[in-house]
């Protein structure tokens, strides 16, 4: 039988105590971190929400309390009373906020014992991410998660006040909805009442937001969950939270401005630290050019170097073929490199042909500035000159070469830079480097679908003087839209909208999607359109993305509560489960996965 909390009030968390408080009788509770027993004095790590205190247990003070600790085992829950009092001289431990003290017990109570956990509870221990998620609230007891948690409930909390203070007003949007154009498969859930029809969850709010401000509601937000059914990797989740706003009558400057002013005092408030405005931008052509993707990680040089003029002159076949084709050559100077062994060159070619490269070429510049390379015979001394000239080579470095065309050679160029930091170490957690990206292309074309697709989503404005290229020339169009970076990863993505409904209508005819299948996709956005839409924009940010950078998280799963594996699984609850038969009859659903395992 457990005892019973009766009249024990709690007047401490385990974080709070300190020398101030010694000679002071106080009651914490909490759960059994560790026991340890020296010489018949029991010492108890007690661990709450909030941080750890050692209680001790003597036979001297109290015998019959003495003799209940013996039996605590990890992560029981207790309440102890006592007397707050210096722990000896050199016994203080100045890793812990509560380490100059201890608490002296005379009065304990078992509110529950508990199973030996799966696997400790320490922070040192490497545990599997299944277990971990399958025993989730566990996993959730550690000091790293909880606190975790605070900072993500600090960090929604400023964004709301920041907003507030704006003048954004929180309206929720349905999640049983319509299709959304994010471009992610959807989550569909069957309706019971309308045989054959389906919702779909949201993959944003979008259409929601801009009917909002056709609303008049000028100013929106909502911290909001969205649903998406792509492949996972560690920071994308299949439900995950945005923090989505929308604005009537403004640019992109000023929204640009606002957000700068969101992110100081969301970083200020939660972490205590300044970031200087305004953020660095830079447009998606340069993004491309200098780092090979539109999410650049700013904290590092290893810029990409055009050298396909030299190139397309010079005797190596595979340079002169991609310049000849209508590719291009680039080149990385890894400053200092040269002590790269033959091993570590052959994974980073390894890793490149991983990405799609046909290979990797490299130069080693010896002390004496000659070239070191399997390449190097296939170069005058002229054309090794002008090479390391653009790339600022010195002796010491080594220089990487990518020959294709574009798209690949920014790919893998865009990766073995992250890759060559990654080993470096040049990738410092604790810098916070923005960067907007602004002037993206329009439209991008699909080669499969063999059509243009809108890159960011098919409301996003064009640029006003690319309007009369939407017909001729629809990939030089360049859009509204920008999004914002923080240490190479997307953090957020906004636009001003297509406010009149004649310019949506040249975007769809761009984007070969018919008036008939306008209507009946986007039919009801298009009416709202027509009754008087103000100017508007806004942008969302990908909150789990956001703190897994506040709090140098690995994953976005150690933000978030209870997320899904790799594999959309959860393994705490086994979802998703199978489901009756009778329930699926309801929802008008036949399933045939039998024919589908044969097939
Ligand atoms: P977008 O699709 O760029 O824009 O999404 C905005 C941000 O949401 C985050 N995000 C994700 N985070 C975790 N897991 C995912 N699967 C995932 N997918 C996206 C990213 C991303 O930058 N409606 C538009 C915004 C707008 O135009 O206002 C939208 O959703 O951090
Ligand atoms: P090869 O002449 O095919 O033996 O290649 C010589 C060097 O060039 C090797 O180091 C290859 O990895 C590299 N290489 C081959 N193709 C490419 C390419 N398309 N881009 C960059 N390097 C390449």
């Amino acid at each position: 039988m457990s005892d019973s909390l009766a009249d024990l009030r709690r007047s401490h968390h385990c974080n709070e105590l300190g020398s101030e408080d010694i000679g002071a009788t106080v009651t914490l509770m909490g759960w059994v971190l560790r026991r340890r027993d020296h010489g018949g004095v029991i010492f108890i790590d007690l661990r709450d929400r909030n941080g750890i205190t050692q209680v001790v247990f003597n036979p001297e003070i109290n015998p019959a309390i003495h003799e209940k600790a013996h039996r605590l085992r990890s992560e029981w829950v207790i309440g102890v009373r006592g007397v707050v009092e210096a722990r000896p001289g050199d016994m203080a431990n100045p890793k812990l906020a509560t380490g100059e003290i201890e608490v002296l017990v005379d009065e304990l109570r078992i509110f529950n014992i508990s199973q030996t956990p799966p696997f400790p509870l320490d922070e040192e221990t490497e545990v599997s991410d299944h277990l971990r998620l399958s025993y989730r609230y566990l996993d959730l007891r550690k000091p790293a998660m909880s606190a975790n948690l605070l900072t993500r409930h600090q960090a929604v909390r400023a964004v709301r006040s920041f907003l507030d203070e704006h003048g954004f007003i929180e309206v929720e949007t349905p999640m049983l909805t319509r299709s959304t154009p994010e471009g992610a498969r959807d989550y569909l859930v069957p309706s019971r009442v309308n045989a054959g029809r389906f919702y779909a969850l949201p993959q944003s709010p979008q259409l929601f937001k801009q009917l909002l401000m056709i609303g008049g509601v000028d100013r929106y937000y909502q911290i909001v969950k969205c649903f998406r059914d792509e492949d996972l990797r560690a920071d994308r989740q299949p439900e995950f939270s945005q923090i989505d706003m929308e604005l009537s009558f403004v640019d992109e400057g000023q929204i640009i401005e606002l957000i700068e002013q969101m992110m100081q005092a969301l970083f200020f408030k939660v972490l205590g630290r300044e970031v200087s405005l305004p953020f660095a931008r830079i447009t998606y052509g340069e993004a491309m050019a200098r780092f090979g993707t539109d999410r650049p990680d700013t904290r590092f040089g290893l810029e990409l170097v055009d050298i396909s003029e030299i190139s397309g002159r010079c005797s190596f076949k595979v340079f002169r073929d991609a310049v000849d084709s209508g590719g291009t050559v680039r080149a990385i100077n890894a400053v200092g490199c040269a002590s790269f062994t033959r091993k570590e060159l052959d994974d980073l070619t390894d890793f490149a042909v991983r990405l799609g490269a046909k290979g990797l070429a490299w130069v080693k510049i010896k002390d004496d500035g000659a070239w070191q390379s399997p390449i190097a015979k296939f170069f005058s001394d002229g054309e090794k000159d002008e090479i390391g000239a653009l790339l600022a080579a010195r002796p010491g470095d080594v220089l990487f070469f990518g020959a294709d065309q574009a798209a690949t050679v920014f790919r893998v160029l865009g990766e073995l830079r992250i890759e060559l930091a990654r080993r470096l170490g040049l990738m410092d957690k604790d810098t916070f480097a923005f960067t907007w990206v602004t002037d993206f292309p329009l439209l991008e074309y699909d080669d499969q679908e063999k059509r243009y697709v809108a890159l960011h989503h098919p409301f996003t404005a064009p640029h006003e003087d690319d309007l009369d290229k939407l017909a001729a020339d629809p990939a030089a169009v360049l859009s509204r839209a920008y999004d914002l970076v923080l240490n190479g990863t997307e953090l957020g993505g906004g636009s001003i909208r297509i406010h009149d409904s004649e310019v949506q209508g040249q975007v769809f005819a761009a984007l070969g999607i018919s008036a008939q299948e306008a209507e009946e996709k986007f039919g009801f956005l298009l009416r709202a359109l027509s009754y008087g839409a103000p100017p508007h924009g806004g942008i969302a940010f990908g909150l789990d993305r956001l703190l897994m950078l506040m709090t140098g998280s690995e994953s976005i799963r150690d933000v978030i509560a209870f997320p899904k594996t790799q594999k959309a699984t959860c393994p705490l609850t086994d979802a998703p489960a199978a489901v009756a038969r009778r329930q699926l009859t309801e929802l008008h659903i036949r399933p045939d996965w039998k024919k589908e395992q044969e097939s």
